[in-house]
């Protein structure tokens, strides 16, 4: 296969690009050859959107059994605890599978799902399990075991979490502010850095995601990712405290934060909508920290957390959306800071999942999207759509560039 005539992640200069037996084979001003052949007009490539953070087993049931009038965290983590109590393998496994070809036709082909793993059934996990195997084609997914209601405050958590490792789950996940006290939230952050390390998994946190400025487990994660040596493999997720947080204590966090190497992922749509409910006025933002931690060197990444469940009845599978609500509510509107912002749901989210063998060069694994703009702030502005999404060498997604007729 042929792509021609493409901007190469935002470079000026139109490239062609040459795929064989599955990997980029050769990127060059022109390249001419038989079989098939995508005339790219100009538009970007890029390499596939990532959507580093999402919940796959709530995902598609807003509303159900009620909808979440007040916005509140607590009131999504109420109603879906209710919603969970009907749950069964095969409707998770339909929701999932859904919202997973939603997202792979806007070019997502990488995802990172909690699963909640407070179920004594663990029905979620064995349903995204499967699901896990069965869309291998168009979208690698990792899964994270996710103590939604607690891994001390909850009925055998440590005994759920220890079990969801077993059964092949990627990453470890917490979630140390809704645990019961601070003490709890500490010792949950102990024991899945320890469950992680010994069963050799990702870890990926729900961290400090409450407007309360002195939730201070982020240290805690930190700390242990740093001691154990494990900073690339662990993410802290949300850390919307930190927004709370003030500066001269966020100045001696981030000396550790660098010496960890963790990652960060914040879900700009998520977080924008459910944080500052509690405020009058002036009323928080609700986001972290994104561009002190871009810029002392922290790899962050953006998710979209939530596609129509308790947590955001909205969510398309979209990551252009995300980055858009993102570049708003981080003061990321800089024009090259828009022109990079692509990165934030590309290759810092490939940091954040390990992913090998991830970006557009040559012997990499051909998986790419063509988005038509010519660079990704055409893009934003112009809520481009993907017209393809190149898998493996073949195409997965292909989508005409919208027709609008105007009568004037
Ligand atoms: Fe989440």
């Amino acid at each position: 296969m042929i792509i021609k005539n493409v901007h190469i992640e935002n470079n000026p200069k139109l490239q062609d690009v040459e795929i064989r037996d599955g990997r980029f084979y050769r990127i060059a001003d022109e390249i001419n050859g038989t079989g098939q052949v995508i005339d790219g007009k100009g538009s970007l490539l890029l390499p596939p959107f990532i959507d580093s953070h999402v919940h796959l087993d709530s995902t598609l049931t807003a509303g159900e059994p009620e909808w979440n009038e007040t916005g509140t965290l607590f009131d999504g983590i109420r109603i879906w605890s209710e919603r969970k109590k009907s749950l069964t393998k095969d409707d998770v496994k339909k929701r999932a599978k859904k919202s997973i070809e939603l997202m792979a036709s806007n070019g997502i082909q990488y995802i990172r799902s909690h699963v909640d793993v407070t179920d004594p059934k663990l029905t979620a996990l064995e349903a995204l399990l499967e699901v896990r195997e069965e869309v291998k084609d168009i979208a690698d997914l990792q899964l994270v075991a996710f103590p939604q209601e607690g891994i001390l405050s909850f009925p055998h958590g440590k005994d759920l979490m220890t079990t969801a490792v077993k059964e092949g789950v990627d990453a470890v996940g917490g979630i140390p502010h809704f645990e019961f006290n601070a003490d709890y939230g500490r010792r949950s952050v102990a024991f899945l850095m320890e469950l992680a390390e010994k069963y050799d998994k990702l870890v990926d946190v729900h961290c400090d995601e409450i407007d309360d400025p002195n939730t201070r487990n982020l240290e805690y994660l930190a700390t242990e990712a740093y001691e154990r040596g494990m900073g690339a493999r662990v993410t802290a997720s949300h850390t919307t405290a930190m927004a709370q947080y003030n500066d001269a204590y966020v100045c001696k966090l981030m000396r550790l934060l660098k010496m960890s190497g963790i990652n960060f992922v914040a879900n700009p749509l998520v977080n924008m909508h459910l944080g500052g409910r509690f405020d009058t006025y002036p009323k928080g933002r609700g986001i972290t920290r994104v561009k002190e931690l871009l810029a002392n060197g922290i790899n962050v990444s953006f998710g979209e957390d939530d596609i129509q469940d308790p947590w955001n009845p909205l969510g398309t599978g979209n990551m252009i959306d995300v980055v858009k609500m993102g570049v708003y509510a981080c003061h990321l509107m800089g024009h090259q800071q828009l022109v990079d912002s692509y990165k934030l749901v590309t290759t810092n989210a490939s940091r954040t999942l390990n992913v090998k063998d991830y970006g557009i060069k040559e012997g990499n694994e051909a998986n790419c999207v063509i988005v038509g703009s010519s660079d990704f702030y055409g893009a934003l502005v112009g809520d481009a759509t993907v017209l393809y999404s190149i898998r493996h060498g073949k195409v997965l997604v292909k989508r005409n560039a919208p027709d609008v007729e105007k009568n004037w």
